[in-house]
């Protein structure tokens, strides 16, 4: 699988953190052709995957572990979100059902599948990649996967639900622009209070529906109206 060999899942995986195993449907089938799809009844476009051989394939994926949560990607499901990849990231084992063509029998569905959930409002034309993505979201949830153990908590929408704050890195200077003074100062107190505030910024910017749903200090309440003053200098004086 392309998550296991590289990058952060690939290292949760090294680290034993994570094991990943895959069942292809097609290795499930009886027939000659190994045939996992076939017309909708009703008529009308595509294939549709037949019940039987994702059921086989759930069998041996949830044999180990009959607890086993099992996810069926689809554009049809549950957004994803931190707080779920964090409530996936906490369980032993999950079983990720991946369709392709037009859909999959909704009986198998019906039986077999605790919760749907998608990445985002737009179609893709398997449910791999989607899974790909669920596998690397969980992955660098999981303890020492990631090189500086507070990395994930200080993703965005982790911990403090904002968007994180610009970063910057070497050289000081990149085709005129410079880094922050802030940030070279050696000050941790300004430093510190300057991120807090550039992340409630982007926040009220970019994601003003996260900044309605978190908890705000008395500090950050300070930070918050000096942005909305300087926007609202800014505006009066253009
Ligand atoms: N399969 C096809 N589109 C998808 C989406 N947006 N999310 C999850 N699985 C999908």
């Amino acid at each position: 699988m392309a998550v296991a060999g590289c990058g952060v899942t690939g290292r949760a995986v090294e680290r034993n953190r994570l094991s990943l195993a895959t069942f292809n449907p097609r290795n499930y089938t009886t027939d000659m052709h190994r045939t996992v799809d076939d017309r909708p009844y009703g008529g009308g476009p595509g294939m549709v995957m037949m019940a039987g051989p994702l059921d086989a394939a759930i069998d041996d994926a949830t044999a180990a572990d009959t607890e086993a949560e099992v996810v069926y990607l689809s554009p049809q499901g549950q957004t994803l979100n931190h707080s779920i990849v964090c409530e996936l990231a906490g369980r032993k084992r999950i079983v990720l059902v991946a369709g392709r063509y037009e859909g999959v029998d909704e009986r198998l569905l019906e039986s077999r599948v605790d919760r749907e959930i998608s990445i985002g409002d737009y179609v893709l034309s398997g449910g791999e990649l989607a899974a790909m993505v669920v596998i690397d979201a969980i992955a660098r949830q999981l303890p020492g996967v990631l090189g500086h153990s507070d990395s994930a908590l200080e993703d965005s929408f982790a911990g403090t639900g904002l968007l994180e704050h610009p970063q910057y890195t070497r050289p000081e200077q990149y085709r005129g622009a410079q880094v922050p003074a802030v940030l070279t100062s050696g000050n941790h107190e300004d430093i510190r209070l300057w991120r807090r505030k550039k992340s409630l910024e982007r926040t009220w910017q970019r994601r003003p529906d996260l900044l309605a749903q978190t908890e705000l200090s008395d500090e950050d309440r300070v930070l918050l109206q000096q942005i909305i003053d300087v926007k609202e200098t800014d505006r009066s004086g253009n």
